[in-house]
């Protein structure tokens, strides 16, 4: 899984894609997959209902549940899933708290994780184990395995009689790679644990996005589709709908899911009807192509900084526009160290891109969308040639 530096040739830029975006052109954006970034004609989607809802605010929210349902429908026909089982939610942060709100936990069970997942979402695990009087296992992968084969038999090793419960990153965040794919759901629902499928960067990605063996699966749109922040989506199992416990009790209750879960309110909900915009402008440039170019540019870029510095490759996942590398030992191995990073990058280079703390050599993230260019890796290299040139 590791590329070849001499062999990730840069894509062509795809036509069209100049002028999509509204980003400082002063500076290398390489972290389109913390925030995303919405192009102009989805920005200009939400700003026409904008100012709908606000010429008459009465109106547009009497005819919002009906809105968000067409809008949930469209959404789950762009990811491939049954609209069913789908519910429109503002991120991963908050389809994570459902997701572990919803499944019951008895003092004594264990659960899941792994150590690339999201922190913010290993957090919420450790609030509800103690809540719950469960105990959390955290499941170490080498930054070096090798790929998903070994990802798969790490995990299962770790299961036992009490795993009741494993919550895992579909593609991690500070790595950049598959870690529940269809094989290992499957074994762990053999096995009779329930699984709860961070998949926040998998919508826009992944031509097939949604996991269907996982219990609980989430994802966000405002990364990869082009969707206007914040829109994310929660898809659970059939035998879940009726068992899920919103966040908020609101008028759309008695309906159960997925309207029980979407409604919260007086709130802007704007972001989910213009999010099908975000699809449509994918499928008008060509997703396939949008996939294949993001990709190949991430290889190239992954490949600059390898061939360049001599940073270590991490394994990588086909069909991901992200890439993660090694920085040398002693380099942005804790929380400040990362942060002075990536601080450093943008405060003297105009790079914008993720350092993660890891022991032995913070992880470096970069991403490629279609308003990428190959240079901008080229002055990331330059700037992290200099930065580690001095003493650390
Ligand atoms: C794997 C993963 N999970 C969860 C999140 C959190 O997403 P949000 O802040 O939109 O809830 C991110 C964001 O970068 C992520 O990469």
């Amino acid at each position: 899984m590791i590329e070849d530096p001499r062999t990730a040739e840069p894509p062509a830029p795809l036509p069209g894609t100049d002028k999509l975006f509204t980003l400082d052109p002063v500076a290398a954006h390489l972290n389109h997959g913390s925030y995303g970034t919405v192009p102009v004609p989805v920005q200009q989607e939400q700003e026409r209902l904008r100012a709908e809802q606000e010429r008459d605010p009465d109106g547009f929210f009497a005819d919002l549940p009906r809105r968000v349902g067409a809008a949930r429908t469209a959404l789950a026909a762009e990811l491939g899933t049954d609209p069913a089982r789908l519910a429109l939610v503002a991120n991963v942060t908050e389809a994570v708290a459902v997701a572990l709100d919803s499944v019951p936990l008895a003092p004594g069970d264990r659960i899941l994780v792994t150590d690339h997942g999201y922190g913010a979402v290993t957090r919420a695990v450790h609030r509800r184990a103690e809540e719950a009087g469960a105990e959390v296992h955290t499941v170490r992968l080498p930054l070096d395995t090798p790929d998903e084969d070994a990802v798969r038999e790490a995990v299962l090793a770790a299961v036992t009689g009490r795993t009741a419960l494993a919550v895992l990153d579909q593609l991690s965040s500070p790595t950049a790679r598959r870690i529940a794919g269809p094989g290992l759901l499957a074994a762990l629902r053999a096995r009779g644990v329930t699984t709860v499928v961070d998949g926040a960067h998998a919508p826009g990605m992944l031509p097939e996005p949604v996991e269907p063996d996982a219990d609980f699966w989430f994802g966000n749109l405002h990364k990869w589709a082009f969707a206007p922040r914040a829109t994310g989506v929660l898809a659970v199992r059939p035998e879940w709908a009726g068992k899920v416990r919103p966040l908020a009790l609101s008028w759309e209750h008695h309906r159960g899911f997925p309207a029980s879960v979407e409604w919260r309110g007086t709130y802007d909900y704007t972001p989910w009807l213009a999010a099908p915009a975000g699809f449509g402008l994918l499928r008008e440039l060509g997703a396939g192509q949008v996939r294949r170019h993001n990709e190949a540019l991430a290889a190239h870029g992954g490949a600059v900084l390898a061939d360049r510095l001599g940073l270590e490759p991490l394994p990588a996942t086909a069909g991901v526009a992200m890439r993660a590398l090694r920085l040398p030992p002693g380099r942005g191995e804790g929380d400040e160290a990362a942060v002075a990073v990536m601080t450093e990058l943008w405060r003297r280079h105009a790079v914008r891109t993720v350092v993660r703390p890891w022991p032995g050599g913070g992880v470096l993230r970069i991403s490629a969308q279609v308003y990428n260019r190959p240079h901008e890796y080229g002055r990331l290299a330059a700037g992290l040639a200099e930065l580690l040139s001095r003493r650390g």
